[in-house]
Formats: structure tokens, sequence, C-alpha cells
């Protein structure tokens, strides 16, 4: 069963997914940078800001250099300036004299860091280094939570804790399916079973799902 969905999403996502600038990189720091952003802001505005920010900031180490002013300034317009600020401490925390300059690959490592929680820290280790670690944010719960326990209250920390054990359990053998399954589930989550319409005539998992199976027996 895990494995017919995750083969599922991912043939889905071949086909309809959107062609997102982030999904072109696996640079550690353009990856955190678009998952930072993307954390609190839609995705027509950070596609906006995305560019022009990694133009002016290319490298963590350029983050690292400058003041938490600047950051904030190239910042302007996506609010919620708390990410920036962590931002420039993460850099700082990661860039020599005191780290070796490179991001860690490991989810439990990137935890370790300023402003990562265990949603980045899933996105930036199977979207940067396509490491096989799951990953959930509210999209993803949503997905999973209709699919596989309509039941669960994603809001208790019951709940929570088992909608990391159900991303983890149905994660695809490999790093590099791992990239495409995640991206996937954020892509069912945004454009067919979004929290306001639930597109299952459309949808790849419908005949696995176990709200769209009550809806349309
Ligand atoms: N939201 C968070 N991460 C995303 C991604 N990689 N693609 C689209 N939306 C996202």
């Amino acid at each position: 069963m895990a494995r017919d969905f995750s083969r599922r999403i991912r043939t889905w996502f071949a086909r309809h997914a959107r062609d997102l600038p982030w999904r072109h990189s696996r640079d550690p720091y353009q990856v955190l940078v678009s998952e930072l952003m993307l954390q609190q802001t839609q995705v027509s505005r950070v596609l906006e800001y995305y560019p022009c920010f990694l133009a002016r900031f290319p490298t963590l180490e350029s983050v690292s250099r400058s003041r938490p002013a600047q950051v904030r300034e190239a910042w302007r317009g996506l609010g919620y300036y708390a990410r920036a600020r962590n931002l420039h401490r993460l850099a700082r925390t990661v860039s020599p004299p005191n780290g070796t300059g490179v991001l860690p690959n490991a989810p439990e490592a990137l935890r370790a860091l300023p402003g990562i929680g265990a949603y980045t820290a899933g996105a930036v280790a199977s979207f940067a280094f396509e490491r096989r670690a799951a990953l959930v944010d509210t999209n993803v719960a949503r997905v999973l939570r209709r699919v596989f326990a309509p039941r669960l209250d994603p809001k208790s920390s019951r709940g929570q804790r088992r909608l990391w054990e159900i991303a983890a359990a149905i994660l695809p053998a490999t790093g590099r399916a791992t990239w495409s399954h995640n991206q996937a589930l954020m892509e069912l989550g945004a454009l067919l079973c979004s929290a306001r319409t639930m597109r299952c005539p459309e949808c790849p998992v419908r005949p696995l799902c176990r709200t769209g199976l009550r809806r349309n027996p």
C-alpha cells in the first residue's frame, strides 16, 4: 500500500508539477532559503522575491558577512522577519570562523540550527541532499490525514506524532525517490487536496484514500 501510494503520487507529480525554481536546485543554501520563505508565504509571492534575494545573497557565507539589517532589508515584503534574523544567525553559526561553511545533511543536525524546525530539517535533508527523510507541514498533514487517518486530530501532539510516523512509514526506498515523493506530497496538498477544495476525481491516490472512498464510494 505504501509503495503503491508513493508510486502513484510520484507519477502524478512528474506530469502535473508546477515548474518552480527551487525544484531545479540541490544547493543546500538555495533550498534552505526557499523553504524558509515558503513556510509562511504563498508560492506566488515567494516567486517574486526568491531570485532577488539570491542575487543579493548568493551564498550562506555572503549572509554571514552581512549585517542583520541588510538581510532584513532584502527580506522586506515577505513578512515574518524572525525568519530573516534566524537565517542570519544560522549563517554565522555555520560559516567560518564558527563553523565549517557547509550545512549538515542529517535532519537531527539541521534541527539544531537557529530557526530550523522538524519540517525545515526534513525539507533540506530530502530536497537538497536527497536523503531519505520525512517531512510534515500543514499541507502534508492534511493529505496524510485524509488518505490514511481521517479520524486523527492533527492539532493534538499525539496526532502530530502519528502523522510523522505515517510520513516516515510511507517513504520510498531511496533518497532520490524521496525527493519526488516529498515534493509530490506538497504539490498534492497545494493543487488537489487543499484545505478548501478536494479535487478527488483528478487525484492519483483516490482508490487508496480513506476520505475519498467515503465521499465517492
Ligand atoms: N512549500 C514548501 N516547500 C515547498 C516546495 N518545495 N514546493 C512547493 N511548495 C512548497
